[in-house]
C-alpha cells in the first residue's frame, strides 16, 4: 500500500481560481468547425447551422472562454474574408494545415455561436502576414460601440448593431515556430507585438492582451524568447502564453504520468523568467501566464494515413484518448490549479474533433473522449481558492525523473458553503494508497461524495457507441476524526468532496 498525506489549512493558500482556466480552443482546423460545432442542414443542427448535440456537450463541460481562429491558421488568415454575404466570401488556400478553408463560417457566426455556448471569446490575431493595421481595424470592427466609423457601420451593415466587445486578445501564434507562416525572431516579434497592442488599446482601452511565449519548453530559443519579448511588451500586454503537449509515443507509462512535473516545471521557469524581467525594468506590474495550449497529443501522429492536400473540413489531428491521457490530463489540470496565483487563463487545445475531448460523427452523433471527464469534474469543481496542499508521499523513479510523486493533488475551497473538494491522482501503476487528509483549521469534515476515473485498463477508450471510461461513484472511503482516510485505488482520477459538520 502506498502512503500519501494532504495537510490542508484555511490560511495556506494559493489564490482564487480565475474561471478562465476551463477555457478552450476551436481553429479552423480538420473537422473542429465544419462538421464539428458547425453542420447547417443536419438534422442535429439549430437554425444557425450550429450542432445542438456539441453545443449541449460544452455546456455540460462549462466552458468559460474560447480561443478562436487558431492556431497556426491565424497566421495567413485574412479576417474579412469571414464576415459579409455568405456567398462572397472567398475560399482560400489554407496553408497551416494544407487544407481549403471556405469562409462559410466567420466571425459573426462564431459570435454568434459563443453566446449560445455561454463562453467568452478570446481572439487570435494574425501577426504572421499581417500587422499593425490590421489589428487596429480588427478591434474597431468588433468593439467600437459609436456609429460612424468606417469599421462600426461594416459590422453594421453585416448584421451586428452591437459591438461584440471582445475583451481578450492574442497578439499572434507561435511566433517562434519556423513552421508559423512569417514566423519571427525575438526582437521582431516583440517589436511588432509592442506597436501592435499599443495601437489595439487606443481603439479600445479596455481590452487585454496575451503576447506569444515559447511554443514549447523544448524550443532552443525558450527562456531567451521569452525575455527578450517581454522586454518589449512589458508594459503593454497583461498575459504572456505557454504552449505545451504531453505524448507518450514511447510506451513510456510512468515517464508519461510524470508530464505534470514537466508542466510544473515549465510554469515556473516561466514564472522566473517574468519577474526577472520585471525586476530590470523596475516595475511594479506582475506578469500573468496564459497556457493557452495544452493538452496531450501523439496518437494521430503516429498514424501514416495520408490525406490529400486542400480538402475541405479533412479529418485531421482525431486522437482518440485512452485512459491513461485521462490521468494524465488530470493530473495537468491539478497542475494549473496549484498554480492559480499566476496562472490564469488556460485553453485546453482542442475542444471538437481535432485533439479534443467532444466527438462528432458528421451523421450526427456526438460523444465524449476519455479526457472529457477530468475536465468536466474541475470545471465542475475547481472554482475557488486553491489551497496550498503540503503533500508528502511515495515516489518513484523513471527514465525522465528519479522521483516522481505518487500522488498528484490540489485541493479547492468553496467559501460559499464551506465545502472542499480534493482533487487527486494516484500514479501507482499496481498498489492502491491509503491518503490522509489533515484539515487543521478547517475543523470536521466529512466525506460527502467521492467519484473515480479507474484507468486500470490503460488503452480502453470510448466511442460513439461505449462508454467504458467514465466516472463512477464509490464508497470504500474512510472517516477518522479529524484526519479523513481515503483509499486511492491505482491509476485513479479522484474527486473527493467534503462538507463540513454542523456544531450547534
Ligand atoms: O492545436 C494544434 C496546433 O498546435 C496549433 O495550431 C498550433 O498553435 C500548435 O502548434
Amino acid at each position: 500500500m502506498k502512503k500519501g498525506s494532504l495537510i490542508l489549512d484555511k490560511d495556506y493558500r494559493i489564490g482564487k481560481v480565475d474561471e478562465r482556466l476551463f477555457g478552450s480552443f476551436i481553429e479552423h482546423l480538420g473537422r473542429a468547425v465544419y462538421t464539428g460545432i458547425y453542420q447547417p442542414g443536419s438534422p442535429v443542427s439549430d437554425e444557425d447551422g450550429f450542432r445542438v448535440d456539441v453545443l449541449n456537450l460544452v455546456r455540460d463541460l462549462n466552458v468559460t472562454v474560447v480561443r478562436y481562429p487558431g492556431g497556426n491558421f491565424v497566421s495567413g488568415f485574412r479576417w474579412e474574408d469571414s464576415v459579409g454575404p455568405v456567398a462572397n466570401r472567398p475560399k482560400r488556400l489554407d496553408l497551416a494545415w494544407n487544407s481549403l478553408e471556405t469562409n462559410q463560417f466567420g466571425l459573426h457566426e462564431f459570435v454568434k455561436w459563443s453566446r449560445k455556448a455561454g463562453v467568452d471569446i478570446m481572439m487570435a490575431l494574425n501577426l504572421g502576414t499581417r500587422g499593425i493595421e490590421d489589428a487596429r481595424n480588427l478591434v474597431e470592427y468588433c468593439n467600437h460601440p459609436e456609429d460612424g466609423s468606417y469599421f462600426s457601420e461594416l459590422r453594421k451593415r453585416n448584421g451586428s448593431a452591437q459591438p461584440f466587445d471582445i475583451k481578450l486578445w492574442c497578439l499572434g501564434n507561435e511566433m517562434d515556430g519556423p513552421w508559423q507562416i512569417g514566423h519571427k525572431t525575438a526582437d521582431e516579434y516583440g517589436r511588432l507585438a509592442q506597436e501592435t497592442a499599443k495601437v489595439m488599446k487606443l481603439v479600445d482601452p479596455s481590452i487585454e492582451l496575451v503576447a506569444c511565449g515559447s511554443s514549447n519548453s523544448d524550443m532552443p530559443t525558450f527562456g531567451i524568447w521569452e525575455s527578450t519579448v517581454l522586454g518589449h511588451v512589458y508594459e503593454y500586454v497583461e498575459y504572456l502564453s505557454l504552449h505545451q503537449y504531453y505524448r507518450n509515443d514511447m510506451d513510456d507509462t510512468s515517464s508519461f504520468l510524470a508530464s505534470s512535473t514537466t508542466m510544473d516545471r515549465f510554469i515556473r521557469s516561466v514564472i522566473s523568467t517574468c519577474d526577472y524581467v520585471k525586476t530590470l525594468k523596475h516595475s511594479n506590474k506582475l506578469m500573468y501566464l496564459s497556457f493557452d495550449e495544452w493538452n496531450v497529443w501523439f496518437h494521430s501522429n503516429k498514424q501514416d494515413k495520408e490525406v490529400a492536400p486542400w480538402m475541405e473540413a479533412p479529418s485531421l489531428l482525431e486522437d482518440i484518448y485512452d485512459a491513461e491521457d485521462a490521468l494524465v490530463v488530470g493530473t495537468l489540470l491539478i497542475t494549473l490549479l496549484k498554480h492559480a496565483d499566476r496562472v490564469k487563463i488556460a485553453c485546453l487545445a482542442q475542444l471538437v474533433n481535432v485533439i479534443a475531448p467532444i466527438m462528432t460523427e458528421p451523421d450526427g452523433r456526438a460523444w465524449k473522449q476519455t479526457i472529457f471527464y477530468p475536465f468536466f469534474d474541475v470545471s465542475m469543481y475547481g472554482r475557488g481558492i486553491s489551497l496550498e496542499p503540503v503533500i508528502t508521499c511515495d515516489t518513484y523513479g523513471c527514465s525522465m525523473y528519479s522521483a516522481v510523486p505518487c500522488l498528484d493533488s490540489a485541493a479547492i475551497f468553496h467559501e460559499e458553503d464551506e465545502t472542499i473538494t480534493v482533487f487527486a491522482v494516484n500514479k501507482s501503476l499496481k498498489e492502491p494508497m491509503e491518503l490522509v487528509c489533515d484539515l487543521r483549521s478547517f475543523g470536521k469534515y466529512v466525506i460527502v461524495a467521492h467519484h473515480v476515473l479507474d484507468c486500470s485498463d490503460l488503452h480502453a477508450v470510448n466511442d460513439v457507441d461505449h462508454q467504458y471510461v467514465c466516472t463512477k461513484t464509490v464508497k470504500e472511503s474512510k472517516e477518522e476524526g479529524e484526519k479523513l482516510t481515503v483509499t486511492l485505488m491505482p491509476k485513479t482520477w479522484n474527486v473527493i468532496r467534503l462538507g463540513k459538520v454542523k456544531t450547534c
